[in-house]
């Protein structure tokens, strides 16, 4: 099968199709998107060492079943079309066929194209995960009326988690820096925008919020930790999904016995946990969403097709740190060097 491999240079390398887990899929890939983990892995590819398949969001359509899936019985049949995100230890999607345990995929919403398909799984799944699990807030507007800070709105997760947090009747407040990413999170339906470039406690307090019930920090763990601190409501919760460089001084949340809550999308996969397939109930609850407008894609730039080109152009622009929304390659195209005749 063609895929696209890190050497780290970004090259198309023909490799075999993958072989099956008992609880896979097999998914012939029809879109990725791209995520900052896939410049990071990229980043600790060593040249002259193994190669590796990056790229872990996508949709696609069921080829075949794993053997527990077809003696058992499966959520999918072959010809079904399924997202996923599936797990950061095993080769990535950006080939034409996947191997994905079937617990970890979704159906695809009805109606979506493949891009903006694409673009939901992983983000959707760190959002999800960080507002109703590691947060506790309820989806369906039990906690309506709570203030929820979202530091780095305009990003991949940051415009899924607004939607669904304001679907959840919060009162969304959220961060961006420029005119563009400001109204993007208007978009997405912030009920407050304000600016991380300049401090937030006095942004807040101008809208009449000296604290916030909820924070859910999608940007620098570090950087934010004592603004985290000072704006958490004595009992509040903090999510942060990005790993600290330099010890956090726990201390500060202490007079407020405020709680801090790590999120890892790929915790489930990584440690093949019992709950394991509440990732595909997320997905399809998410397709169920999208299908009856309440959520929309968060893509902003479709690249076709995929090719070793258009991945680094997905790349380069994710590492400005400036993405709205989300990028996603569609449809393989000629291979490279043919004439495509
Ligand atoms: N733990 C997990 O499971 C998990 C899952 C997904 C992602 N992540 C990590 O979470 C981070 C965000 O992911 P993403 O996909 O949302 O990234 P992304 O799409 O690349 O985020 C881009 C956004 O970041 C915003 N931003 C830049 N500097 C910021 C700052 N100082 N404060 C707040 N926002 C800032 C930018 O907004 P402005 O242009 O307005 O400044 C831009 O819109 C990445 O480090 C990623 O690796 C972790």
């Amino acid at each position: 099968m063609r895929a696209l491999v890190a050497t780290p240079e970004l090259i198309e390398q023909e490799l075999p199709t993958p072989k099956l887990r008992p609880h896979d899929l097999l998914v012939r890939v029809e879109a990725v998107a791209v995520n900052p983990v896939d410049t990071k892995v990229r980043a600790g590819v060593a040249p002259g060492g193994p190669p590796r398949l990056l790229g872990w969001d996508g949709c696609g359509v069921v080829e075949a079943l794993g053997e527990a899936l077809v003696k058992d019985g499966s959520r999918f049949q072959p010809g079904d079309a399924v997202i996923f995100a599936g797990d950061v230890s095993r080769p990535g999607c950006q080939a034409e066929f996947v191997a994905v345990d079937e617990r970890l995929c979704g159906r695809r919403p009805r109606g979506l194209e493949a891009a903006a398909a694409a673009a939901l799984p992983l983000t959707a799944l760190t959002a999800w995960e960080s507002l109703f699990e590691r947060l506790g807030l309820d989806p369906e507007g039990a906690d309506a009326g709570s203030t929820l800070l979202i530091l780095g709105g305009a990003g991949g997760v940051g415009s899924i988690a607004i939607q669904l947090a304001r679907r959840a009747g919060l009162v969304v407040i959220a961060s961006a820096s420029r005119p563009e990413s400001q109204a993007w999170c208007q978009q997405m339906g912030a009920t407050h925008v304000v600016d991380h470039s300049h401090p937030l406690g006095p942004q807040l307090a101008a809208l009449g919020f000296a604290t916030v019930e909820a924070i859910a920090n999608f940007s620098d763990t570090d950087a934010y930790w004592p603004v985290m601190a000072e704006l958490i409501r004595p009992q509040g919760a903090i999510v942060a999904i990005v790993g600290n460089r330099a010890p956090l001084d726990l201390n500060l949340l202490k007079a407020k016995s405020a709680s801090f809550h790590w999120e890892f999308m790929f915790t489930r996969s990584q440690f093949g946990t019992a709950d394991l397939a509440a990732q595909g109930r997320i997905l399809d609850r998410i397709a169920t969403l999208v299908e009856a407008e309440a959520l929309r894609s968060t893509l902003t730039r479709r690249l076709s097709p995929i090719n070793a080109a258009n991945l680094a152009l997905a790349h380069d622009q994710l590492r400005s740190g400036r993405t709205l929304g989300k990028i996603a390659l569609e449809g393989w195209g000629a291979p490279e060097g043919s004439d495509g005749a």
